[in-house]
C-alpha cells in the first residue's frame, strides 16, 4: 500500500502536465513584469506530495513537488493547505526527502487558532493542516495585496467553496487554475441529500437537478465570469480515454490576455495525452484503445 493520495489515473497526469506548462508561462511573464511585490504559489488541496496511480502501481509527483522543484527560484513563498492530518505529515516528510530540506512542525502560535503548521524558510514554505476555504480566505484578507498569486485549487469531491473563489477574485492579482468536479456536481445535483455540497460549490441554488456535464461547466463558468475582469474564463474537460465515467474540468481564470491565450494553447494542444502517458512511463496509445 502506498502512503500517497490514491485514485490517480491518466487524466491526473494530464492535469499535472497543464499545471506545469502553465507555471512556466506564469513565472516567465510575471518574473519580468511584476514589479510591485512578491510572487506566491498557493495550493489549496496539496495532498501528500505524490499521487498513486492505482492501475499502474506507481506514484507520480504532485502539484507541490512540481512547483517547488521547477520554480523555487521564482516564487518568493509557497503556501500549501492540506486538511487531512495523515496527508499533512506525509506531505512535509515527502518534501523533506525530495528536496533535502527541514520543516519545523508544530501547532500554530496564534491566539485562538488551533492547527498544525510545517515551516521551512529556504525555500519559504508554509504547510497548514486546515480547511483551505478558511485558510486562503484569511490569507487573502490579511496578507499584503502587492504580491501576485498563482493559486491551484485541486479538490477531490466538492470541497472548494465558491465563496473562497469569490474571495480570491475580489482580492485580485491572482491567476487561478481549478479542478472543477464535473461528474461530482452532476451526481450530487441529482441526489437531494447532496444539494448542500452543490450549493457550496456553485455558490447558490441556481442550477438544474438533471443537467448534462457541459451544462454544469457552462453554469459555473458564467458564475465566475460575473467578475468582469476575468472574462473569458477557460475550461478544459478531462476524461481518461480508457475510463469516461468520471470527468473533471480544469477552469482557468486570470486578467491577462497573453497568459489566457498561452493557457488556451496548453489546454488544447494535440500532444496532451501523449505527454500524460509519458508521465506514467507508458509509450503509445495501445493501452487505451
Ligand atoms: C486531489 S488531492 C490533491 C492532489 C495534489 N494537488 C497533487 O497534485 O498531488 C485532494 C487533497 O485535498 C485534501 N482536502 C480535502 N478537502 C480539503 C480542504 N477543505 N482544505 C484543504 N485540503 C483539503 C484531501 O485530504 C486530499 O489530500
Amino acid at each position: 500500500m502506498s502512503d500517497h493520495f490514491s485514485g490517480g489515473d491518466l487524466k491526473t497526469a494530464a492535469k499535472l502536465v497543464i499545471l506545469e506548462e502553465y507555471l512556466d508561462v506564469y513565472t516567465t511573464i510575471l518574473d519580468s513584469n511584476w514589479e510591485w511585490g512578491d510572487l506566491w504559489y498557493v495550493d489549496t488541496h496539496s495532498g501528500t506530495g505524490k499521487t498513486h496511480i492505482d492501475d499502474k502501481g506507481i506514484n507520480i509527483d504532485g502539484s507541490a513537488i512540481r512547483a517547488i522543484d521547477d520554480y523555487s527560484e521564482f516564487f518568493d513563498r509557497f503556501y500549501l493547505y492540506e486538511l487531512n492530518e495523515e496527508h499533512f505529515h506525509t506531505l512535509h516528510r515527502t518534501l523533506s526527502d525530495t528536496f533535502d530540506i527541514q520543516f519545523d512542525v508544530g501547532p500554530v502560535e496564534t491566539d485562538g487558532e488551533d492547527f498544525l503548521v510545517a515551516r521551512c524558510d529556504d525555500p519559504y514554505i508554509r504547510i497548514m493542516q486546515m480547511d483551505s476555504n478558511q485558510g486562503v480566505s484569511f490569507l487573502a484578507n490579511n496578507a499584503n495585496s502587492n504580491s501576485h498569486w498563482f493559486s491551484f485549487i485541486d479538490p477531490k469531491g466538492l470541497t472548494a467553496k465558491k465563496s473562497t473563489l469569490d474571495t480570491l477574485l475580489d482580492r485580485g492579482n491572482v491567476d487561478i487554475l481549478l479542478n472543477y468536479q464535473t461528474t461530482g456536481v452532476m451526481r450530487s445535483a441529482a441526489a437531494e441529500h447532496a444539494h448542500g455540497a452543490v450549493r457550496r460549490t456553485m455558490g447558490d441554488d441556481d442550477w438544474p437537478e438533471a443537467g448534462s456535464r457541459e451544462e454544469y461547466v457552462q453554469i459555473y463558468r458564467e458564475k465566475l465570469e460575473e467578475n468582469g475582469d476575468i472574462q473569458p474564463v477557460l475550461t478544459k474537460g478531462l476524461e481518461s480515454p480508457d475510463d469516461r465515467r468520471c470527468r473533471f474540468d480544469l477552469v482557468f481564470a486570470c486578467t491577462n490576455d497573453g497568459a489566457r491565450s498561452a493557457m488556451e494553447s496548453i489546454m488544447n494542444q494535440d500532444t496532451l495525452w501523449e505527454k500524460a502517458q509519458d508521465e506514467l512511463g507508458q509509450s503509445g496509445l495501445g493501452d487505451f484503445i
